[in-house]
């Protein structure tokens, strides 16, 4: 089989799952950074990921009977239970309890046995820390933005892929203004600027967006902190803000999260058709990119002419968030 990517697993940020979609209580299976992971959310409220696999006999912990509450492991307090032989293990992943045992065996007692990810709740949204350094703590906080908890923004519009890419190569497509009028049907090639500053990086582009009513100017700011968590704003004739969670399931497979925002004014509302159709298209817009993002392969040296957009320079960025590989082939 052709390797198509030498890119590693980057490190940053990652959408797990949408906080409305864990309730206290509940545990399930992941599947994220080519691992397997439980997350769960304790009764106390706390989202937990925890590796999966139980220091005991290795059942998995986010596959059992558990009617009342998801697939994984019961919950009881702040813990988890294995649904193998009840082990129980809390959010450091230190086992808190063997309920059938005298003694506790001095390899679990009081000991983390599991290893417990970094967490952060923030915009509706369960974030994971992952980085190929196992002890290496989080090197930015996750952002927050007024449009995801603002009760003056709509629910999230939800939308989600599955796409067989590294996630790096999704994000070069903001900086490759040509394809945008081949792939994408852009009348024009948008005009693009960036500025890129640490794990941060913000760029604008003016481009026309399609509605029921013809052709709108439309300006589009992107916004990236880390190669897993991105949001862009939408000016034109109605706002959209997206959240997308962009997080690696394996190094050749990435679960793609669009969740869209849009002021719930009068104003707005009466708009709902024009709003509607640029969730729309910005939807079109993935699914027109994903067959060419399926099939290609990275080219670490690519033949660039003038026309093309700042490849390299998005390329030296992103390359930051590669704890093992230096950015050549
Ligand atoms: S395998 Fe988890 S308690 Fe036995
Ligand atoms: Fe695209």
């Amino acid at each position: 089989m052709i390797k198509r990517f030498p890119m590693p697993m980057p490190f940053g940020w990652f959408g797990v799952s949408y906080s409305d979609e864990l309730a206290p209580a509940a545990s399930r299976a992941i599947h994220y950074f080519g691992k397997e992971m439980v997350l769960f959310r304790t009764e106390g409220g706390k989202a937990v990921v925890l590796d999966a696999y139980c220091p005991h006999l290795g059942a998995h912990l986010g596959h059992g009977i558990n009617a009342e509450h998801g697939e994984g492991g019961r919950i009881q307090g702040e813990t988890i239970v294995c649904p193998f032989h009840a082990w129980r293990f809390d959010g450091e992943g230190v086992c808190a309890e063997v309920p059938y045992a005298k003694n506790m065996p001095p390899k679990v007692k009081d000991k983390q046995c599991l290893k417990s990810y970094p967490v952060q709740e923030k915009n509706g949204v369960i974030w994971v820390w992952y980085h190929p350094e196992e002890s290496q703590a989080p090197l930015w906080d996750v952002e927050e933005h007024e449009e995801a908890t603002s009760d003056e923004w709509s629910d999230f519009e939800k939308h989600e892929w599955i796409i067989k890419t590294h996630p790096q190569e999704m994000g070069e497509n903001a900086a490759d203004p040509a394809h945008f009028h081949y792939v994408h049907k852009v009348a024009d090639f948008p005009v693009w600027e960036s500025v890129q500053d640490g794990h941060k990086s913000h760029g604008i582009q003016r481009a026309d967006m399609k509605t029921p009513k013809g052709v709108v100017k439309g300006e589009i700011h992107t916004n990236n902190a880390g190669p897993g968590q991105a949001w862009t704003r939408f000016y034109g004739i109605a706002d959209t803000f997206l959240l997308a969670q962009i997080t690696p399931i394996d190094q050749e497979t990435t679960h793609v999260r669009f969740g869209f925002k849009q002021p719930k004014s009068e104003e707005n509302m009466m708009k709902a058709g024009v709003n509607k159709a640029i969730i729309k298209d910005i939807c079109k817009q993935l699914n027109e990119d994903k067959p060419i993002w399926e099939n290609k392969i990275y080219r670490p040296l690519p033949v660039l002419c003038d026309g093309d957009g700042p490849i390299a320079k998005f390329r030296k960025w992103y390359k930051q968030f590669y704890a093992d590989w230096d950015g050549a082939s």
